[in-house]
């Protein structure tokens, strides 16, 4: 039988992922009673760090968002606190998840409570911690000593033959359905609201195919640079950091049949089939760069060259934009505009669906060019849908001024917006692996990129550079132009 405790274990819990995201939103969870009673969380690192400075750190993160009333949080962060431990040691070493097992015993008695795995750890240990992890019997149980899963991070493998092989070494250690394989995009409430979008209004469904979407735009966004994770942007750069995933999952959800129904199997079913559907993309729809130094006082935006842990000679992309086609009777001949960078000129994540120009045109000289309509979905900053309509300006004349059917998240709805860790992490502790990738739903997504990515590679070319701060590199027009594309509306 299933034991109500749970010990939560976060290897790499001294970095940036799970100080900033993982336990603040395992707070989050806890403060509204939405994790076992009995939860223990244990950092594992190679920092050596006391239980008291581990806590002190935790604390430094967490928000009361849930609980506004001071005391009662105050009161919960000090429980949970209460609850963090912390063992130190080396992540491939089996010796060092004996001492770990001998914490945890120590805390939570025999080995009889449930156990979520977190590698938040850099894509290099994955393999050696999981087969060391192994090694210590601590990942092995049987059904009357409760559950055993593990979270593992992107990116995934660096192409299609090495995810195949992290995919197969891990099942080593992990069976499949142990194992969340997380893109945190997936949490996000606007991303797991458009399947509600989509096939809860019939509405949209008519007018989601080629018949009336002219192109599809999906942005990701940041303004600032690398923020210091040079040592493992450098290895990977943009296409593997958010293209490959975070990108394509947005259009597998954009652009996937309706699942038979709404269940972890039919959905990535159906996302698998999308992504089978796409053609490889090839050089030539295919635009990259890599960011220069602002143009205007470079003070604080520097070139990704300089910043710190970067080789002066990089060739590591920070941009990249592809026009992706899906083969198949929904989508043909649509474009797929996918973009993203970092040190670019706003931070935004949003798809955008354009339609086709309007063919009535019986307002002729009053409105000699009306824009095209267009459903913007927009992630974040603030959540919102709107549909881009042209209406008549109020007034004695007919005048148009395009305009905007509006839900803004923030307007519409009184409720804290979950994080999309708090989202995810509560679907492994119940289960839940709708939103989590699946081994052919990653292979699909390396097929379409990994012949693109072995070119760039091999080619040895400079990057073209854009201005820190600036729309991207001179290929992004130029991609634009050649699938005639109209330059975007700002929202
Ligand atoms: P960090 O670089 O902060 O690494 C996490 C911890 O791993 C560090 O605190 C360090 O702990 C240990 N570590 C770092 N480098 C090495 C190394 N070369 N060899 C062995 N151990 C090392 O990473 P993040 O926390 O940013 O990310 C963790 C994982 O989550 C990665 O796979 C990343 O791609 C993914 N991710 C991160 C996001 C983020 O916002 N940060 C978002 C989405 C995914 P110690 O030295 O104490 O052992
Ligand atoms: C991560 C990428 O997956 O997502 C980072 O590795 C990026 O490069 C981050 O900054 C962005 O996440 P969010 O949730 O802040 O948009």
């Amino acid at each position: 039988m299933a034991t109500e405790r749970l010990a939560v274990i976060i290897l790499g819990a001294s970095g940036d992922l799970a100080q900033r995201k993982l336990l603040p939103a395992l707070f989050s969870l806890y403060a509204q009673k939405l994790l076992p009673a009995d939860t223990r969380v244990f950092g594992f690192a190679r920092t050596p760090l006391t239980d008291a400075a581990f806590r002190e750190r935790t604390a430094a993160n967490l928000t009361c968002r849930y609980t506004p009333d001071a005391h009662e949080c105050a009161r919960l962060m000090e429980q949970f606190l209460s609850r963090c431990h912390y063992v130190g040691g080396e992540y491939g070493e089996t010796d060092a998840y004996l001492d770990l097992a001998a914490t945890l015993r120590a805390e939570l008695g025999e080995l009889n409570f449930n156990r979520l795995f977190y590698f938040s750890i850099p894509p290099s240990v994955f393999l050696p911690a999981a087969r060391a992890l192994g090694n210590s019997g601590l990942t092995t149980c049987d059904n009357r000593a409760g559950w055993t899963r593990i979270v593992i991070e992107k990116p995934f493998g660096r192409n299609r033959a090495s995810s195949d092989e992290l995919v197969t070494e891990l099942g080593h250690v992990f069976a499949d359905d142990q194992t969340y394989r997380i893109d945190h995009y997936l949490g996000k409430e606007i991303i797991q609201n458009l399947l509600v979008l989509r096939f809860a209004n019939h509405v949209f469904e008519p007018l989601w195919n080629r018949h009336f979407i002219r192109d599809v735009r999906i942005t990701w966004k940041e303004d600032i640079g690398i923020a210091g994770r040079a040592g493992y942007f450098d290895d990977f750069g943009i296409i593997r950091d958010v293209m490959q995933n975070h990108l394509l999952q947005m259009l597998a959800l954009t652009a996937m049949e309706p699942p038979q129904q709404l269940d972890a199997h039919h959905i990535r079913d159906e996302k698998v089939r999308v992504l089978k559907d796409i053609a490889p993309v090839t050089l030539e729809d295919l635009a990259v760069g890599q960011y220069a130094a602002a143009e205007h006082g470079a003070g604080g935006r520097p070139a990704y060259r300089a910043e710190h842990g970067v080789p002066p000679d990089s060739r590591t992309d920070t941009y990249a934009a592809a026009v992706l086609k899906i083969a198949n009777d929904r989508w043909r001949g649509v474009p797929f505009f996918v973009e993203c960078g970092k040190a670019l000129d706003s931070k935004i994540a949003e798809i955008r669906l354009r339609f086709h120009d309007n063919a009535v045109k019986i307002f002729g000289a009053k409105a000699p060019h009306l824009p095209p309509n267009e459903i913007v979905i927009r992630v974040q900053p603030d959540e919102a849908i709107f549909l881009r309509i042209n209406n008549k300006l109020p007034g004695l004349e007919t005048k148009f001024a395009p305009t905007e059917l509006n839900l803004r998240y923030k307007a519409a709805f009184n409720t804290v917006i979950p994080e999309a860790y708090e989202s995810l992490l509560l679907d492994v502790v119940k289960g839940d692996k709708s939103l989590f990738i699946r081994a052919d739903e990653l292979a699909a997504s390396w097929d379409v990129l990994d012949g693109a990515l072995r070119e760039l590679e091999e080619n040895l070319r400079e990057p073209e550079l854009y201005a820190y701060g600036s729309a991207g590199p001179r290929g992004r027009a130029k991609l634009l132009k050649r699938h005639d594309l109209l330059p975007e509306h700002t929202a």
